[in-house]
């Protein structure tokens, strides 16, 4: 080795020393630790490649499929039915009656029409089921119906209670709930889905078994505005957009449609409402299209990457049976699938676009000093695109690590540590996904003033140096449960938050959320109101 070969090697291990020496799990001043949050959901929908014509035999080969491609153990675990698994049939006592030839007895002992069946072979996978509904009287497949005659009364309107239960009587640990009847009818989708969460408690009460809320009104009446915490709910996700892309179905006359890249984008922006994401409540963008027709491998990696740099759910919705195996890598690359499920839970930012579709997204991780960052070429030209440190809340002044998490592993990792930003070359239509490693900027603590006894929780003259502030709470909640708090910011529409519990003793917990902080300068107000009888115990927030 020569001699300056020698000292650089020096100098960087010293570098480096000093990067991971700053990093380290995310405590905020009063050395409280986030607490853990559900995360977004991973799993496989049947709607995308089977529309209505899903089935016992479509699900079990999925299921099987799931875990025979690694995919289960990579964390994909949802086997979702979709539409079409019910033909709207009720008995006299209003129960749901369905198909049993479609829903045959998959083991002795078992009765054909019983959705149990299936949900017992899911389970013996290692695998959990969803199920869909729609919040009107009538669904989807009587308004617009995919392949097959339109049927009437495939909606829950006027069964809540009932149905519900029955979901979670059958063994179903996850509910897509959707909104064509509930469109139809001109319903008021806040208080529909207020009256389901509730419903949904009803059941997990008497059964004890959990049912996991997925809300789909395609972004309707601004879902994120009112979805987090709906009708008392702990976790949800609601969808912000339509569909990518209508299903495509092998062998049947759809089987010529195409997913569209630009279609994954449009819905990857209305999914992006970063103040709504927060302690186990997420965004939708929709199922993904990776694996379908319409997208090149290398658009494939865009999509995956946009949707974990979303914290989305990431429910696949190819057929599981042929994917290929550029596809499953990306499905399944461990590095792209931590920042999706990191323990924040917090949704990317646009940071920077240099020039009209050169884009900088970030997304703060749980480890201190850590962001996913997405340099995003929406133009028709090669580009070069910077990310600046200062931009992610980061140090300028210190060194931090790039790896840039699409390369091959020899091209991983930019041996040097940068100084101030780091820009790489970016195809058109392609992008380059990074977990950056830097030491975080300075923050300030702020407590709060309460007027009286049962007023709300004031930070005045509260100052951020980003527009979209990412904030911690330290608080205690000494309950089992999450306790809940209503945050108003600068007299702006409210987002309710989830405290989890911090124990039964006098420990301190944390949680994080971001928030537009519009107003320059320390004059913005945080204001938290408790929409319940017990709110958790807010000692100090804290931000860049
Ligand atoms: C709506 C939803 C889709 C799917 C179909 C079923 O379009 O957005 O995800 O559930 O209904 O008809």
């Amino acid at each position: 080795m020569k001699k300056f070969g020698v000292r650089k090697t020096a100098l960087l291990l010293v570098l480096f020393l000093i990067v991971c020496l700053e990093a380290g799990t995310l405590q905020a001043q009063s050395g409280a630790r986030q607490a853990a949050i559900p995360l977004p959901p991973m799993g496989w929908s049947s709607w995308n490649s089977f529309s209505n014509t899903v089935d016992a035999q479509v699900v079990i080969a999925q299921a099987k499929a799931m875990v025979s491609t690694g995919m289960a153990k990579a964390g994909y675990q949802y086997i979702n039915i979709d539409e079409g698994w019910w033909l709207g049939e009720r008995d006299k006592d209003g129960n749901i009656v369905v198909d049993p030839k479609a829903w045959p007895a998959l083991a002795d002992g078992e009765k054909p029409g019983d959705m149990a069946n299936i949900v017992r072979f899911i389970h013996a996978q290692g695998l959990k089921a969803g199920i869909y509904t729609d919040a009107g009287a009538d669904g989807c497949s009587t308004y617009g119906p995919d392949i097959g005659p339109s049927i009437p009364h495939t909606g829950s309107e006027g069964h809540y209670e009932q149905d519900f239960l029955q979901f979670a009587k059958w063994g179903f640990d996850y509910v897509k709930v959707d909104w064509c009847g509930g469109f139809g009818e001109n319903l008021d989708p806040a208080v529909q889905y207020a009256e389901i969460a509730r419903a949904i408690a009803r059941a997990e009460a008497i059964t004890g078994h959990r049912l996991y809320y997925s809300i789909c009104n395609w972004g309707k009446d601004s879902p994120w505005s009112w979805a987090p915490n709906v009708g008392g709910v702990e976790a949800d996700i609601w969808r912000t957009s339509g569909d990518i892309v209508a299903p495509i179905v092998a062998n049947s006359k759809n089987s010529g449609r195409k997913a569209s890249f630009k279609g994954m984008l449009s819905n990857f922006d209305q999914g992006i409402h970063p103040e709504a994401q927060h302690t186990g409540f997420y965004n939708d963008p929709d199922m993904m299209v990776l694996g379908m027709a319409g997208l090149s491998d290398a658009e494939d990696r865009v999509h995956m990457g946009l949707w974990a740099i979303s914290g989305a759910p990431l429910l696949v919705g190819a057929d599981l049976t042929k994917l290929s195996d550029a596809t499953l890598a990306t499905l399944t690359n461990a590095a792209v699938l931590a920042i999706d499920q990191d323990a924040l839970g917090l949704q990317a930012v646009k940071v920077a676009e240099a020039a009209p579709g050169l884009q900088v997204w970030s997304k703060p991780l749980s480890t201190a000093g850590a962001r996913a960052v997405i340099l995003l070429n929406r133009g028709t030209a090669a580009a070069s695109i910077a990310v600046r440190f200062s931009d992610l809340g980061l140090k300028d002044s210190a060194p931090a690590r790039v790896k840039n998490l699409w390369a091959s592993k020899a091209d991983q990792n930019d041996s040097a540590p940068f100084n101030s930003s780091y820009a790489n070359f970016v195809p058109a239509g392609d992008a380059v996904m990074l977990l950056i490693q830097g030491v975080e900027a300075g923050r300030a603590t702020y407590t709060g003033v309460k007027a009286g006894p049962g007023q709300p929780l004031n930070f005045t003259h509260v100052a951020s140096r980003a527009r979209v502030a990412r904030i911690q709470i330290a608080y205690t909640n000494p309950d089992k449960k999450p306790r809940f708090a209503e945050l108003r910011v600068n007299g702006q529409i409210a987002t309710r938050i989830a405290f989890p519990s911090t124990g039964s003793g006098n420990a301190t917990g944390m949680v994080t959320i971001q928030s537009l902080l519009e107003l320059t300068g320390p004059n913005n107000t945080l204001s938290f109101s408790t929409p319940g009888n017990s709110s958790p115990q807010i000692k100090s927030i804290s931000l860049e």
